[in-house]
Parts: C-alpha cells; sequence; structure tokens
C-alpha cells in the first residue's frame, strides 16, 4: 500500500465533499422528480396546513403570487361544498358564490371529489387562489372558466376538460356585477386583457376549441406543470392579427407535458413573447410551436419528440417580411424531431426576468423526469402530494 500523504492541503477534501453534496443534491431532486416549483412545496407532509405557501413557489413571467396570500385574517378561506351551478343566482357553497359574492383575497379549497358542470362561463375574480389539491375536481362537459381583466389569479390542481360552446349569455360576475359575455368557442381557461395569472399542475384535455387562451393584452403569465393532452388546438397567445397590445404579452411556459395526442398550438403565438422551455412533447400532428405577426420564441431544454406526424416542430405563417424570431437553445431532439430556427439571433430572445421570475434551466434531458408529475397530482392523506 502506498504511503498516505497527511500533509495534503485539506481544502482539497473539503473540495471533494462539496462536489460530493452537490451531486447527492441535484441527484435526490432528479430522483424525485421536483422541479423548482415542486420543490418549493412538495417536500412538506404539512402541506395541508400550509397551503398558501404554494404562492411562493411560482417562478416565470407571473413573478411569486404572494398578493394572492395577504397579511393577517384578510384572507378568507372558502371551500366548495356544492357542485351546482346557477349562472345569476349562485348558491352559498359553490364555485361561483366564491367568485361573486366575496370580496377581497380568497383562496378556494373543495370539500370532496367533485364533478362541476358549469351552465355558462364562470368570470373568475382578482386575487383568487383555486386551489384543488387533495380531491379530484373535474370542471367539465359544459361551460369553462373565464379571466376577464384580472389580476393575481392561481389556478391549481383542477381537472377541465370537454369544455362546450356557449351562446352569449348574462352571467353574475366579481362583486356580484351583471356581465354580457358573448358567444365563447369551449376553452378550457380564457383569458381576456388579464395579468399576472399562474396556472399549474391541471390536467387539460378535449374542448371544442381549445385549451389555453391568452388574449386581448394579456400579460405576466405562468403555464406551468400542467398535463395538456387529445387536443387539436392547444394553447393560443394572442388571437387576432390586429391586437397590437399583444407585442407587450409574455409568457412563461415551463415543465409542462404535451400530449399524447395533442396536434397544433403549444403553443402559437401572435406579436408577443414566450419563453418556452424544460417541456416534454410527446409527438404532434401539425406542429408545436408556431407563431405568426413577428412574435418571439425562445424554445429551451424541451424535450422533443417527434411521433406519427411532421418531424418539424416550428410553424411559421408566411406574413411579408417580418416572420419574427424563432430560436431553439439546448433542446433535445427525438426520433428525427427538427426546429427551424428563424430571426436575428440569440440576444433578440432573452427572456429579460427579474431576479423574481427568474428560475434555473435544467438540461434538456432531465425535463421527461421533471414534468413525470405534470397534471393534476395525486395528494393521499397525511402524506406529501
Ligand atoms: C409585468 O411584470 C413586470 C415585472 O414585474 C412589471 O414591471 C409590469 O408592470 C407588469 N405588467 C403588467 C401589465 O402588470
Ligand atoms: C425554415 O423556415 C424558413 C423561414 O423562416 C423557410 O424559408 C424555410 O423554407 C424553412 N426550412 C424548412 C426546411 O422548412
Amino acid at each position: 500500500m502506498k504511503k498516505t500523504n497527511y500533509n495534503k492541503p485539506s481544502y482539497i477534501m473539503l473540495t471533494t465533499a462539496m462536489v460530493a453534496i452537490l451531486i447527492t443534491t441535484s441527484s435526490t431532486s432528479f430522483v424525485h422528480g421536483f422541479n423548482v416549483i415542486d420543490k418549493c412545496w412538495r417536500r412538506d407532509p404539512n402541506w395541508r396546513s400550509h397551503r398558501q405557501q404554494l404562492a411562493k413557489c411560482s417562478v416565470g413571467y407571473s413573478g411569486k403570487m404572494t398578493n394572492n396570500i395577504g397579511v393577517g385574517d384578510e384572507l378568507i378561506k372558502y371551500k366548495v361544498t356544492d357542485t351546482s351551478d346557477d349562472p345569476l343566482n349562485p348558491k352559498p357553497g359553490t364555485l361561483r358564490y366564491a367568485m361573486t359574492h366575496i370580496q377581497g383575497k380568497i383562496w378556494v379549497t373543495f370539500e370532496r371529489n367533485m364533478n362541476i358542470r358549469l351552465q355558462k362561463p364562470l368570470l373568475v375574480s382578482s386575487f383568487t387562489t383555486i386551489d384543488g389539491r387533495g380531491v379530484e375536481v373535474h370542471i367539465a362537459d359544459g361551460a369553462c372558466l373565464m379571466l376577464q381583466r384580472v389580476t393575481n389569479v392561481i389556478i391549481h390542481g383542477i381537472k377541465i376538460h370537454n369544455c362546450k360552446a356557449q351562446t352569449a349569455s348574462t352571467v353574475l360576475g366579481p362583486d356580484k356585477k351583471i356581465v354580457n359575455v358573448g358567444p365563447v368557442d369551449g376553452d378550457a381557461i380564457r383569458m381576456l386583457t388579464s395579468y399576472k395569472i399562474w396556472i399549474d399542475h391541471n390536467t387539460l384535455y378535449d374542448c371544442e376549441d381549445g385549451l389555453i387562451d391568452v388574449t386581448r393584452g394579456s400579460t405576466n403569465i405562468t403555464i406551468s406543470n400542467n398535463w395538456f393532452r387529445t387536443q387539436n388546438k392547444v394553447m393560443l397567445l394572442g388571437h387576432d392579427d390586429g391586437f397590437l397590445r399583444d407585442k407587450n404579452m409574455k409568457v412563461t411556459v415551463a415543465f409542462n407535458y404535451f400530449g399524447p395526442n395533442c396536434n397544433q398550438r403549444m403553443p402559437r403565438i401572435r406579436h408577443g413573447y414566450a419563453h418556452v422551455v424544460n417541456n416534454v412533447y410527446k409527438g404532434w400532428g401539425s406542429y408545436a410551436i408556431g407563431g405568426s405577426m413577428n412574435p418571439s420564441i425562445k424554445s429551451q431544454a424541451n424535450y422533443f419528440f417527434a411521433k406519427g406526424g411532421r418531424n418539424e416542430v416550428t410553424w411559421k405563417q408566411e406574413s411579408g417580411e417580418v416572420e419574427g424570431n424563432f430560436q431553439s437553445v439546448k433542446d433535445v431532439f427525438a426520433n428525427g424531431a427538427c426546429f427551424n430556427g428563424s430571426g436575428s439571433g440569440r440576444d433578440a430572445v432573452r427572456p429579460n426576468y427579474t431576479p423574481e421570475q427568474a428560475f434555473p434551466v435544467e438540461d434538456g434531458h432531465k425535463v421527461k423526469e421533471l414534468t413525470k408529475n405534470a397534471g393534476v397530482l395525486k395528494c393521499p392523506t397525511s402524506s406529501t402530494c
């Protein structure tokens, strides 16, 4: 045996130990599939008593959602106990009653597993959290959610599916105001002129039009950890070529799982900016990411698996000389997937996050693991989610 050199500077050993710790830490988070958002609350076995911690976990353009918590006893906790729906005269205990009759900051949970069939679109109020964790809540087979001129909204842990088109209607809106809602096409979640919105860990599928529509100057939005499946048109960011205010639209699309059976628009963007990062795409029909009207898209460290359709991830509408910036940075392409980038280079598509919005981007090879719990989580009683 060789003689040990006891005079070796101890910092080398220290450094070795630190490297070992770093490796252990990162491989632990990898094994549990916890991404930066999930890590912030899912490790707590007492998460039911600390539900509001969730508001501190968002990343990307929504920023932190701490406005949804409030101070002292400012926050109203509301439990949905009644699955019925009356668009004009909602009963106490229903979801619509919470959105219309309760003013101020409200955190909505659900008493038990339930299926809610909305008779007309539900106008979600500002400073509202809809938190389906711990039970299985479906909003399905009727009208679905609309966010119209609202801010500070979290939608977490809801299965929203089979949403149907609706004729024009009159519904009770936030603060008991009567609102005329035009005809809607049947989207799971539709945003109009809304800011600071976080859509996390929902399962969305099979709606008549699309799953998420971000329209009419909406911005500062994070769409994370959702499972999108069985849908032709998945996500539309900007719905109107002529609506120039969407130039300011900023959306983060992170840690989502797309597929199986999604055809197009994951997302499709007009005018604005999308940071599409650390998502898994399990096949697409016509395209995964597309746009028109000079949008900017940074596709970063996603996992694209081509299957059964076109191999090309991208689609750009021919629209004169300006076609936008489509940049792929450290994406992983499998089974023949390819990305046709364009525009004036990487600098043009930096997200320029504030410190509060910024988050570490993971390696594209890890995102299958980090999205494996995308969609509504199963949270067994008295254990981690
Ligand atoms: C969006 O977020 C940024 C950064 O926090 C903020 O400066 C801006 O005012 C927000 N925009 C809107 C419309 O709320
Ligand atoms: C890539 O996109 C450009 C427009 O940005 C288009 O001219 C070109 O034909 C595309 N290439 C392929 C292989 O589709």
